[in-house]
């Protein structure tokens, strides 16, 4: 018997001692605990699921096993009128993940190379301290992505591009939950990936490459290995204040 549950007997002990009155105390502090416990946990997973990809673990395979088991945790997500129209593609074949992994690549050179007016550029700015890491993080996954065990892109049955905002909004809202919870179930088993879109500059050739039917939606690309150290933070992201509106813009 360890010390902690030692401890936790003798005073539980001392306590009944007391009378019923101290037991009822004491359940009700060891129920909060728990709560306070499993609070912290879900916070500090929901706030250092980082992208990862130069710690990405190329050289150690992934079981079948844990990668259904995040993906079962990730059908938990929502869906628009329940429909749970989705399919994620695995790529697991070394000959096929090369290929997805050219396509990313050569799109993320058209990418690159392209300017981005969008980028802030206030040196106060948390994004404009971060860029040069994420280039090269970016960078680094571009050139290896071909290298992770598997390559799994969440796909949606339905064509959405050319309808209005409610059909784009209630397609994607059905299936990019899904794909987040499945980077925090990785997270929690070990794993790392990081959420891609540039291959989808060549969609229809990874469905010819894949076999993907032409009313399925391909929306992300999510390398995936077991990640090396456990030392993720919280990033550094816009103050709160700055992005909230109360009652009016
Ligand atoms: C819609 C979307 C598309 C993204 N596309 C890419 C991508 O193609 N390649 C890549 O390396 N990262 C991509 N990212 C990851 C972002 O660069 C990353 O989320 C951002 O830099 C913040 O870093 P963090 O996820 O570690 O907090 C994408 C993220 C989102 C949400």
């Amino acid at each position: 018997m360890g010390p902690p549950i030692l401890f936790y007997l003798l005073s539980l002990n001392r306590s009944l001692e007391n009378g019923y009155g101290n037991y009822e105390e004491i359940s009700k502090r060891i129920s909060q605990r728990r709560a306070k416990a499993a609070n912290m946990d879900s916070q500090h997973l929901l706030t250092t699921t980082r992208s990862v990809r130069k710690r990405l673990d190329f050289d150690r395979p992934v079981e079948r096993e844990v990668l259904e088991k995040c993906l079962e945790i990730a059908l938990q997500a929502p869906t628009g009128s329940n429909l749970q129209s989705w399919r994620f593609m695995i790529v697991g074949d070394p000959e096929k993940r090369k290929q997805i992994s050219d396509l990313y690549r050569k799109a993320f050179k058209v990418y690159a190379s392209a300017p981005n007016p969008a980028q802030p550029s206030d040196a106060s700015d948390p994004r404009v301290s971060q860029r040069e890491k994420v280039v090269s993080s970016a960078v680094y996954l571009a050139e290896n992505m071909w290298r992770a065990p598997y390559l799994v892109i969440p796909c949606y049955e339905g064509r959405v591009e050319n309808q209005g905002v409610l059909a784009q909004a209630s397609f994607y809202g059905s299936i990019l939950p899904a794909a987040w919870s499945f980077m925090l179930a990785l997270r929690a088993h070990g794993l790392g990936t990081a959420w891609t879109t540039l291959h989808l500059m060549h969609e229809k050739e990874a469905a010819e490459i894949l076999g993907i039917p032409s009313n399925f939606t391909q929306t992300c690309l999510l390398p995936v290995a077991y990640y090396q150290g456990d030392d993720f933070k919280p990033a550094q992201r816009l103050p709160v204040q700055q992005v909230i509106s109360y009652d009016h813009w």
